[in-house]
């Protein structure tokens, strides 16, 4: 198969205008106003994660994102029984099932699918027999690879934080490593027969190197874009994201 000659698809994360609503309990900004602008500037999906706290998107923003969206909506939880209860009412296009502690800032690493392997198999099937195409945020671990193909993942989200990390505090042989790390996994989930999503502290500096991969075929990108909206207004943040994402990939070379 010629991979890699599909275009690249960005799903924007619009989580941090929910942040920022939240932060003084007002109506605004609206996540899901900043959604569908995102879709009027080119978007390929919106993603929103619903954390058990509730600390920035809703159960109400769910329930507009679903009614307004023409993109597909990627709803982003815990393996908990709650959310799959609420996946399975709204049905969205996509489920991807990320680790969550109450303590942390962000999602900090990916889901230990290797060591619920029985669990996982069971919570996925009526999301899958509900027709969500259920994708797992892990790390390159090989093993947590081929545990999300065992369980009957369809998607596999690759965190691309530590890399994004390692670049930023110019770290740049281990952010090499931690780059050939992330090809490696990426060629071996494909060969396993998932597709391969991305995402997590990508930023104009970072997005090219990820984006050339040609077993990745979507990227999902949220609290720089948001930030960088505040300079340059959320369309054309999305759009230089979409140029610099387009320009790494047409520069790579397609695999086989
Ligand atoms: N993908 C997943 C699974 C995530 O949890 C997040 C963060 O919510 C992102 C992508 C986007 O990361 P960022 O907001 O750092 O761009």
């Amino acid at each position: 198969m010629n991979i890699g000659a599909g275009k690249l698809r960005l799903g924007v994360n619009i989580d941090h205008v929910a942040t920022v609503r939240n932060a003084r309990g007002s109506s605004y900004p609206d996540p899901v106003r900043a959604a569908l602008l995102a879709q009027t500037a080119g978007a390929d999906g919106i993603t929103a994660h619903l954390r058990e706290d509730r600390r920035h998107i809703r159960d109400a923003d769910i329930t507009a994102l679903m009614a307004t969206l023409t993109v597909p909506l990627n709803f982003e939880c815990a393996a908990t029984e709650e959310m799959q209860s609420i996946a399975l009412r709204h049905r969205p296009h996509a489920v991807c099932l990320v680790p969550e502690k109450r303590e942390e800032r962000t999602t900090e690493g990916g889901l230990d699918v290797a060591s619920d392997i029985e669990r996982l198999t069971d919570f996925i099937t009526p999301l899958r027999e509900a027709g969500c195409r259920v994708s797992m945020f892990i790390g390159h671990d090989p093993r947590q690879i081929e545990a999300s193909a065992r369980i009957g993942a369809a998607v596999v989200e690759l965190h691309t934080g530590h890399y994004c990390d390692l670049h930023h505090e110019d770290r740049f042989a281990e952010r090499d490593a931690e780059l050939a790390a992330l090809r490696d996994g990426a060629r071996l989930a494909h060969s396993l027969g998932l597709e391969v999503h991305a995402g997590h502290g990508l930023t104009y500096d970072t997005v090219g190197p990820i984006a050339a991969l040609p077993e990745v075929m979507e990227l999902n990108i949220g609290h720089f874009l948001i930030g960088e909206a505040i300079f340059r207004g959320l369309g054309p943040a999305l759009t230089e994201m979409r140029r610099v994402m387009d320009s790494a990939r047409a520069d790579a070379k397609p695999a086989r």
